[in-house]
């Protein structure tokens, strides 16, 4: 205990990742799984002097099933990335990755916690929730799109224009909705370090957008090598670390993220009241305890800015689900 899992361990995402993973002191056991190289990449891993063991699998054999068996927390990072000029139907492709994995989960691990990483996650997130539903063993508390790395660049990006990035780890800036362009809703009126007064309107437009789009500056900076893959790494890890305290009893863990919301209830309802559609996943500041979703928090105070992202966001937001959910994802 506790035993994570990463499927697609062997991407541009999932190395990194477990990397990362494998020199948490808090993982005893690490499992890889991908269609390629899981063998090589946990055997490197496994020479570092850390206490997790780790295992590599392939699909023959039911590798799938030998990787999730016993697992607590399982990442996907599987899948295929963005890249200009390649002209490839990304939810298809992914929608399809995400489904089997999903299978697997609810086969062999249902009771673990699911992070999933795999874009576009607006969408991936109700299709491993469709596939619980079916199979009989969804649970919205254990559930989650990880957000983290909008959260992580606009805490960068704040403690940039304060000029001092050694402020960034600690900066803590909401950000809500959903994780892809216009449905990510940074709210910087919250943000822990506040913003130099005198931060013009069109600045902070500017800022908002580079947070929404961060993703398209590492597109074009690796000028078809991929997306970002080292930032989400950290970003994925940060979201494991959470989930492995809140799995050991750690109280008052915050991990923003894409739930359903109907992890909470009350939190869900008092969320979907505030931004004025019954929504069925939406991103919030999420608590999380050893049994998942605690509490899922309002969305606080916001501008007339920031209600005007939300009502640009829930449209877009609705559509993402919709697309997944053609016959009714409530069951
Ligand atoms: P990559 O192509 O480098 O790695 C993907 C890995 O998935 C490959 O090793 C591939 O063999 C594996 N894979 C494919 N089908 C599989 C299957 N059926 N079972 C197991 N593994 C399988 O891609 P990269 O850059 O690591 O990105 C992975 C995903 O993460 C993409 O969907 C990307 O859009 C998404 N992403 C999500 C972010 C987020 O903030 N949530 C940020 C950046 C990327």
């Amino acid at each position: 205990m506790p035993k994570v899992v990463v499927l697609g361990a062997a991407g541009g995402i999932g190395q990194p990742l477990a990397l990362l993973l494998k020199a948490n002191p808090l993982v005893t056991e690490l499992s890889l799984f991908d269609i390629v190289n899981t063998p090589g990449v946990a055997a490197d891993l496994s020479h570092i002097a850390t206490p997790a063991k780790v295992e590599g699998f392939l699909p023959p054999d039911d590798g799938l099933a030998k990787t999730l068996k016993g697992a607590d927390i399982v990442v996907i990072p599987a899948g295929v990335p963005r890249k200009p000029g390649v002209s490839y139907d990304l939810f298809k492709i992914n929608a399809g990755i995400v489904r089997d994995l999903a299978t697997g989960i609810a086969t062999n691990a249902p009771k673990a916690f699911v992070l999933v990483i795999s874009n576009p996650v607006n969408s991936t997130v109700p299709i491993v929730a469709e596939v619980f539903k079916k199979h009989g063993v969804f649970d919205p508390k254990k559930l989650f799109g990880v957000t983290t790395l909008d959260v992580v660049r606009a805490s960068t990006f704040v403690a940039e224009i304060a000029g001092d990035l050694g402020k960034a780890p600690s900066v803590v800036v909401p950000v809500v909705g959903g994780h892809s362009g216009v449905t990510i809703v940074p709210i910087l009126s919250q943000s822990s370090l506040p913003l130099p007064s005198g931060f013009a309107k069109s600045d902070l437009e500017a800022l908002t957008y580079r947070i929404q789009f961060g993703g398209d500056e590492v597109v074009k900076a690796k000028d078809g090598a991929g997306s970002a893959t080292l930032s989400m790494a950290y970003a994925g890890a940060e979201f494991a670390t959470k989930a492995l305290k809140a799995l050991g009893g750690e109280k008052g863990i915050i991990a923003p993220s894409y739930v359903n919301l109907d992890a909470d209830k009350a939190g869900g309802d008092a969320v979907k009241k505030q931004i004025g559609k019954d929504l069925e996943y939406f991103s919030s500041n999420v608590e999380i305890g050893p049994e998942g979703v605690v509490k899922i928090n309002p969305l606080g105070k916001l501008t007339e800015y920031e209600q005007s992202l939300i009502v640009a966001a829930v449209p877009e937001l609705a559509t993402n689900i919709e697309k997944v959910c053609t016959r009714g994802c409530r069951s």
